[in-house]
């Protein structure tokens, strides 16, 4: 994804985060999305492109913003997009870390529509691509990950959702002998944060959200780690009429292995995240002295980069860019 593409993306996740921040620690998670929603539509609006909405805050009679199919733009080049406008509604509501603004680009028809219930996930960085499998036993994959990063077992470090779904993933890590990085909300942040250099992380597994698969995926892909899932539509309570609308809208096999390039299927994309609330990864907005500061990630394929921008906003027009 070109260059000035990429900026433009980066100014739409800024311009939600600064939005949802103001509700950092309000312990009101539907105004924090909200209004990270509604600053994503607005930005979306403005840029010369024709997008549409892959993976968004659901179907439109149920979200009146940013809704799957939903068009964005003035016209022009053709490109899908997955968000999720406010990662870890309840990190923000809360003031807990690593709550962000998510952006996932790719080329017109490269985005799973991936269906609104459970995916298991397993991802790490570059160095073990073709070495960890969702199949494998959380023993196998946490010796393979030490062995590719050259480090005891016992220095691996897993990020797990904890969710008492997770609690035999759990004990299988212990085990294992692992070290375990458990996160209340945003898997997002857990995956591509396995090929962020500085955030500890080296291995995610667990049961999240499908549609943040897919972003953290794309995050992954662009930048060459590794990113494998399998639909689990036995958590989900609605599973089982969710998994019949699957069936005609995925396009996928819903039972097998969702490979990188079934999940994204392009190796043009690029993934962006901008943080509301501090975190391993990116600071959260954060105002001083009339200026207002945003730190983001980008993961481009175009060069394969984990990107960090930081920037600062006077009196909230005319940006400074360092
Ligand atoms: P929200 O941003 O919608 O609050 O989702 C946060 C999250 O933790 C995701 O990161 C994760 O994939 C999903 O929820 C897990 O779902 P559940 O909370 O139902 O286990």
């Amino acid at each position: 994804m070109q260059a000035n593409r990429i900026m433009e993306i980066v100014n739409v996740a800024e311009l939600a985060a600064i939005d949802a921040a103001v509700w950092n620690g309000k312990g009101d998670k539907v105004s924090a999305d909200q209004a990270a929603t509604s600053a994503m539509r607005k930005a979306f609006n403005e840029m010369s492109f024709s997008g549409r909405i892959v993976i968004g805050e659901g179907e439109r009679d149920k979200a009146p913003m940013l809704f799957i199919g939903e068009e964005l733009g003035r016209g022009g080049e053709e490109i899908d997009i997955a968000v999720d406008p406010l990662e870890g509604t309840n990190l923000c509501a809360y003031n807990q870390a690593n709550a962000l603004t998510t952006i996932a680009v790719a080329p017109r028809g490269a985005l799973l529509f991936a269906p609104d219930t459970y995916m298991r996930k397993i991802a790490a960085g570059p160095a073990c691509v073709g070495k960890v499998h969702v199949d494998k036993t959380p023993a196998e994959n946490i010796a393979a990950v030490a062995e590719a990063l050259g480090k005891p077992v016992s220095e691996v470090n897993v990020c797990i959702l904890e969710r008492d779904r997770h609690a035999d993933l759990i004990k299988a890590v212990r085990e294992a002998g692992a070290r375990i990085r458990l996160i209340g909300d945003g898997d997002v942040f857990g995956a591509i944060a396995t090929a962020v250099p500085g955030t500890g992380i080296d291995l995610y597994m667990g049961t999240g959200g499908a549609p943040e698969g897919v972003l953290a995926c794309t995050g992954l892909k662009a930048i060459g780690g590794v990113f494998m899932g399998r639909f689990d539509f036995g958590v989900d309570e609605e599973g089982v009429e969710k998994r019949v609308r699957a069936e005609k809208t995925a396009g996928v096999n819903l039972d097998g292995v969702l490979t990188m390039d079934m999940l994204v299927r392009s190796d043009d994309a690029a993934f962006v995240a901008c943080g509301v609330t501090d975190g391993e990864m990116v600071s959260g907005v954060s105002h001083e002295g009339g200026s207002i500061t945003t730190e983001s990630v980008v993961m481009n394929s175009a060069d394969h980069t984990v990107r960090f921008i930081k920037t600062c906003r006077t009196n909230g027009d005319g940006a400074v860019r360092f």
